[in-house]
């Protein structure tokens, strides 16, 4: 029977053996997730988490030690698949002499594209990855944040189905970050599928469907942003204005309102006031206009995909510690 998921890894797991100390590095341990058609796929973790190898795994670029992998319904590796498919590699490595329209050029020789196909969508995707201005110029004089721009239009020159992007974000200002953020929105409107990693939570959160937290090699949440979070409060924030004590210092109403705060902080003149979930909050208003508190907001705390996504950190960290120890 037809697979449709776009991508499908079941129990995925890569070991690599480093040659001369024979030491093992479980990059993989034991990875299963699916991307569905039309998603746009965030694949989040810290540095070292396994995204790059999960990707290159996907892309045939490495062998899996174990589990399986399907890509547009093939298993991997799949030279059908990759004909349908673009990748823009964690840190693409082009020809220094060429200009950015001899690179897609050449791409879309490598997919068998007619000349008019080649040079009619070279012409477009510079335009709308904003290198129109530096066509003349060899890569080798190109930023960072150009040759990312480059690889992404390498990635579409072959308009493939799905595009898998490995930190497409990375090395770019937060301008070219948002433009990578709308190209890929963009490309979902166009039906396509994307898969693409990051260690910048901001830039998953804000345009994926759905995404997958990766760990120390295992993932350790997979749904839809809303879904994972959960949604009972986790306690109040309250901003009060207090005036200044009677010698012009701290007011002598803080340590009390410490006592009863689980975080207290000034910013701006301001006491920005952390209660617990249990706390009665019209109580504690109460208690601080009594003291010529001034309320200024009271705003229901909820998790966050950041507080997850660093809870899943600490926890991983603190396994790592313990089995250093040990
Ligand atoms: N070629 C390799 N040889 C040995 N270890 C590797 C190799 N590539 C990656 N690793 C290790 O595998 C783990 C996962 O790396 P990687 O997939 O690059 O993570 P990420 O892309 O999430 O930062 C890391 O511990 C990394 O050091
Ligand atoms: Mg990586």
């Amino acid at each position: 029977m037809a697979d449709d998921a776009i991508i499908r890894t079941t129990d995925l797991v890569k070991t690599y053996r480093t040659p001369f100390r024979r030491k093992r590095v479980e990059a993989l341990k034991g990875v299963s997730f699916e991307v569905g058609k039309g998603e746009v796929f965030g694949f989040l973790g810290p540095n070292g988490a396994g995204k790059t190898t999960t990707i290159r795994c996907l892309m045939g670029l490495c062998q899996i030690t174990g589990g399986s992998a399907t890509i547009l319904g093939q298993p991997v590796p799949s030279r059908a698949a990759r004909q349908r498919l673009g990748f823009l590699p964690e840190q693409p490595y082009f020809y220094d002499y060429l200009t950015v329209g001899e690179l897609l050029d050449l791409g879309g020789r490598l997919f068998g594209l007619s000349h008019a196909e080649r040079t009619g969508r070279a012409d477009r995707l510079i335009k709308r990855v904003g290198l129109d201005h530096a066509r003349g110029q060899a890569l080798k004089k190109f930023s960072k944040g150009m040759l990312q721009r480059s690889g992404l239009a390498m990635a579409l020159i072959n308009d493939p189905e799905l595009v898998v992007l490995d930190e497409p974000m990375s090395g770019l200002d937060p301008v070219g970050r948002k433009e990578v953020r709308d190209l890929i929105l963009e490309l979902r409107d166009a039906g396509k599928s994307v898969f693409f990693s990051s260690h910048i939570l901001s830039d998953v959160e804000q345009i994926s469907d759905r995404v997958a937290i990766v760990v120390g090699g295992k993932i350790q949440d997979v749904g839809r942003p809303r879904d994972l979070v959960g949604h009972a409060p986790l306690g109040t924030e309250v901003v009060l204005a207090i005036p200044p004590g009677d010698d012009g210092g701290v007011p002598a109403v803080v340590a009390d309102i410490k006592a009863r705060a689980d975080s207290v902080r000034v910013a701006h003149g301001e006491l920005i006031v952390g209660l617990a979930a249990g706390v009665d909050v019209d109580d504690f208003l109460a208690f601080a206009r009594g003291h010529h508190g001034k309320v200024v907001s009271v705003t229901p705390r909820h998790e966050t995909l950041e507080d997850l996504f660093m809870r899943r950190v600490e926890a991983e960290r603190t396994r790592g510690a313990q089995k250093a120890a040990s």
